[in-house]
């Protein structure tokens, strides 16, 4: 019997406070996707960040083609073709260098003299290799996040790889990007390289992967070929518990005031006269295919984005919000896509993070919360989200990246706006956690906020929203009222083609 091409045995990682790996073992089969799948805070980043190098201080042993293998750095790791595309996109490029000096920053350090126009040659040919249609020239700061995206993946196979590590790389993607993603995956699979696959998306997981590990609480608990388990099986075993019920039972009141109007909006040059309401206690959904508007659109109203024209109305009173500053004196919260840049500050505590920000800088308008209080208030959200931290003062930059998201979340779940507007909260959550965000989503609702819930994932829409927009190339092509289903959001999101 040959060897495997990765095979990690025994592997333990400690961080003050936290064991984020006991004992695990892992195997990697030559030319085949393997799936990590697990809880926020599980492992799985963790275990794939021993093999790619970046925690020097695992014990365990790991064999590469049935040789003993010494990964302490993330050169070591490269000299064995271990190649990764992170979790966290917008550290991994450097956002004032192009498209093309990104992608060949390994030549560029290995020339003495750089030539550019080598360089850029190289990056484009690259690029096009892989069906990607991106300018060399840009700098990496003007890209979206799905192109930050591709790039970091294109980096990663530009060079030596034979075990190709991505930690949910699809969750910025459309569903197009997706699929490039997946053909390219094939293509790879049949040269023999091995590619380790992270997702919460586990129809992704069922339709490309060969075999599969549950991780739970820094253990691994299970290993199945794809071809032998089911859904139902995979998320029990990694919440320990069937999931119930995703979506809260929803009653919907029909005489509720209108609290935010728009009409005729336009910004510089996605959003095509939009015009909108969302009534007192609604949760109204925003759906749409990535890059259909809603970003935009949220901006826009938040007042992070200029408009062109047309005009806001907050309880019947027309507004101009120009900042964010100005957004949330109005009573408007944002819990942006781009959590990790715009949401929260990784380098301050998960306390600091979730009472702080939000309410103290805001107090003239936000209710006063006493110190313990707040602490208290802190507490709950971390508990209600299942959050998973060692205290309150840990900083953000050492919870895993679902965990990160939540503490976004949870942030504005616990200052007091009128309107909160969510793009795509659900990205990089587990499926346990989606219940809970759904679930204080619409307590928010039933306490008499409105909700503006932005998203891809139309299922989600469909189970959440009591209304829906539905966007298309900037443009609401069509309003519809719950009971709806994931098809019909589908038909109208994508042109009525679909
Ligand atoms: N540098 C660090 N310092 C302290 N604790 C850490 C550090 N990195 C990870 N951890 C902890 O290790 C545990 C596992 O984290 P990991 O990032 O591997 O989870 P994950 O399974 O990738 O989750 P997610 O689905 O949210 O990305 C978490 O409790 C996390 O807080
Ligand atoms: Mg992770």
């Amino acid at each position: 019997m040959t060897s495997p091409l990765v095979h990690m045995k025994q592997i333990s990682v400690e961080f003050p406070g936290v064991k984020a790996l006991d004992l695990v073992d892992f195997t990697l089969k030559k030319g085949t996707v393997h799936a990590l799948i697990g809880a926020n805070g599980a492992g799985k980043s963790t275990l794939m960040k021993v093999l790619s190098g970046a925690h020097s201080h695992a014990d365990g042993t790991i064999y590469i083609n049935g040789q003993l293998a010494s990964i302490h750095t993330p050169k070591d790791a490269a000299s064995y073709g271990v190649q990764t595309v992170h979790q966290e996109v917008d550290t991994a490029l450097v956002p004032y260098l192009s498209v093309g000096e990104n992608l060949m920053m390994h030549e560029i350090e290995r020339q003495p003299i750089v030539r550019w126009k080598e360089i850029h040659h190289k990056a484009a040919q690259t690029l096009k290799e892989m069906n990607i249609s991106i300018s060399t020239k840009r700098l990496v700061s003007e890209l979206t996040l799905a192109e930050k995206q591709m790039v970091l993946i294109a980096k990663a196979v530009s060079v030596k790889c034979n075990i190709l590590i991505l930690d949910e790389p699809t969750a910025p993607l459309s569903h197009a990007e997706t699929n490039k993603l997946f053909s390219m995956i094939h293509q790879l699979k049949q040269n023999g390289t091995g590619i380790v696959f992270i997702s919460h998306r586990i129809p992704e997981i069922f339709s490309i992967c060969d075999e599969l590990t549950v991780m739970r609480n820094g253990t691994d608990v299970a290993t199945h070929l794809v071809k032998e388990t089911d859904p139902m099986q995979v998320i029990e075993e990694m919440l320990g518990a069937p999931l119930d019920e995703q979506f809260p039972n929803r009653t919907t009141k029909s005489e509720a005031p209108v609290v935010l109007e728009v009409k005729n909006l336009y910004d510089q040059h996605k959003l095509n006269n939009i015009h909108l309401h969302v009534n007192k206690g609604e949760i109204l959904g925003i759906a749409g295919l990535v890059g259909a508007g809603k970003t935009e659109l949220c901006k826009a109203l938040f007042g992070a984005a200029e408009k062109k024209s047309g005009t806001v109305q907050l309880h019947g009173k027309t507004v101009h919000i120009r900042s964010p500053y100005q957004a949330v004196r109005a009573g408007i919260a944002l819990v942006p896509e781009e959590r990790r840049k715009e949401g929260i500050l990784t380098e301050e505590t998960v306390g600091w993070n979730l009472t702080t920000a939000s309410l103290r800088t805001f107090t003239r308008i936000f209710s006063f919360l006493h110190r313990s209080k707040e602490k208290q208030a802190a507490e709950e959200m971390v508990k209600r989200l299942g959050v998973k931290t060692s205290s309150l003062e840990t900083k953000v930059k050492h919870l895993s990246g679902g965990n990160q998201q939540k503490i976004a979340i949870g942030k504005w779940l616990l200052a007091e706006a009128d309107v909160y507007l969510f793009d795509e909260p659900t990205k990089g959550v587990d499926v346990g956690a989606k219940k809970d965000i759904f679930s204080l989503i619409a307590e928010l609702a039933d306490r008499g906020k409105s909700v503006i819930y932005a998203s891809s994932e139309l299922s989600e829409i469909a189970g959440i929203a009591d209304r829906v927009y539905v966007l298309y190339d900037g443009n609401i092509a069509r309003e519809m009222t719950s009971p709806m289903t994931e098809e019909e959001l589908l038909y109208h999101s994508t042109g009525g083609q679909s």
